[in-house]
């Protein structure tokens, strides 16, 4: 049986990637400090094992790749994981984002574990002008949290050219989808379910135009696996990234316009002042992947929106198996 390592398998995206192993029959190390992620979201699983590790700590993450000789691959999803407390506070964000990937590249390196899955994002992008946006452009993040993101990437690179991983980047648009945390910082659209749920008005930033590409979380999780198990169909260049996105854009408005429709809500937001920095328009180029792994966004965004605000009325917090 595969023994695969999930750090951050305990966060939104990590326990749908753990879901989505489990249910390929492997094993899983969850390696997670549970700073965001929850116990809940572990499924507990016979073939799951959980490790409160902070990656920070290289002593005590070794101790999994010590008791656990035969890891044939990790996926790297532990971070700091949204721009605005970046901005805030980015020598955390650094400490986590940067340090605590070295200590998982340098544990994967020295435990000669050959299969590397790093998460980044689409925040390494900045704001481009051609859409939708390729792999091969210029990265030019605007937020301390699209920097540490970008030098993950590089040190990743680094580390397949050194040592020979089988490394993989994968940059990820805007993920939504059951259990993603609902706090200021959450994804618009899990602040605007809570927001309908609660009878509240929805609130727009500037003109509700801004686009952006909003990708099913198990859409992700699955492209995840494809790139740690499958072979790419061509050759890939000396350090592969690739963009998981839907390749569609969505307007703030026509999203908040579907979720009403699925809701059966009427629409009338609140409109605000357009946030400084905010981006106008995002969305990813998605035929790299495609085309090199048997892989597609299978999610349409109204499926999406359903499944989300199915659970999102659920009150009980326990693990439970999420249907899409
Ligand atoms: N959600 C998105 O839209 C999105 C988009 C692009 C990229 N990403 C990337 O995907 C990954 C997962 O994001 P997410 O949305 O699931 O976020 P999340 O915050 O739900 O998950 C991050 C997980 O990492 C854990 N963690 C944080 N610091 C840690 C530390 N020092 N040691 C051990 N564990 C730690 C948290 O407890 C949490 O379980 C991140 O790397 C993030 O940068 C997310």
């Amino acid at each position: 049986m595969q023994k695969i390592l999930v750090t951050g398998g305990a966060g939104f995206i990590g326990s749908h990637v753990v879901d989505a192993l489990v249910e390929q029959g492997k094993s899983v190390l969850i390696a997670d400090n549970l700073s965001t992620g929850k116990n809940a979201h572990v499924n507990p699983s016979e073939n799951t094992y959980f490790f409160d590790v902070d990656i920070t700590k290289r002593d005590r993450l070794e101790q999994i790749f010590r008791q656990h000789s035969d890891i044939d691959g990790v996926i790297h999803l532990a971070a700091q994981s949204k721009a605005s407390p970046s901005l805030d506070a980015p020598e955390h964000d650094a400490n986590i984002n940067i340090h605590g990937t070295v200590n998982v590249l340098e544990l994967t390196k020295a435990y000669e574990v050959k299969n590397f899955i790093y998460a980044s994002s689409a925040a390494v992008y900045g704001d481009q002008q051609t859409l939708p946006i390729a792999e091969d452009v210029a990265v030019e993040p605007l937020s301390p949290y699209g920097v540490s993101k970008q030098a993950g990437e590089e040190y990743v690179k680094a580390y397949r050219r050194l040592y020979d991983i089988d490394a993989r980047v994968l940059r990820f648009a805007n993920v939504y989808g059951p259990r993603q945390s609902v706090d200021t910082e959450a994804g618009v659209i899990t602040i605007f379910v809570e927001q309908l749920l609660n009878g509240e008005q929805p609130g727009i930033y500037g003109d509700g135009k801004q686009t952006r590409d909003f990708i099913y979380v198990t859409d992700v999780a699955s492209a995840i696996l494809h790139c740690l198990f499958e072979e790419p169909s061509e050759p890939e260049e000396s350090s592969p990234v690739y963009n998981v996105g839907t390749g569609q854009e969505t307007s703030v408005e026509e999203l908040l316009r579907e979720l009403c429709a699925v809701m059966d809500q009427r629409y009338r937001p609140l409109y605000m002042e357009k946030r400084p920095g905010d981006i106008e328009k995002s969305y990813l180029d998605n035929r790299k992947l495609r085309a090199n792994y048997a892989w597609e966004p299978e999610t349409s965004l109204a499926d999406g929106l359903t499944a989300t605000i199915a659970h999102a009325k659920r009150s009980d917090a326990s693990y439970e198996k999420i249907d899409s």
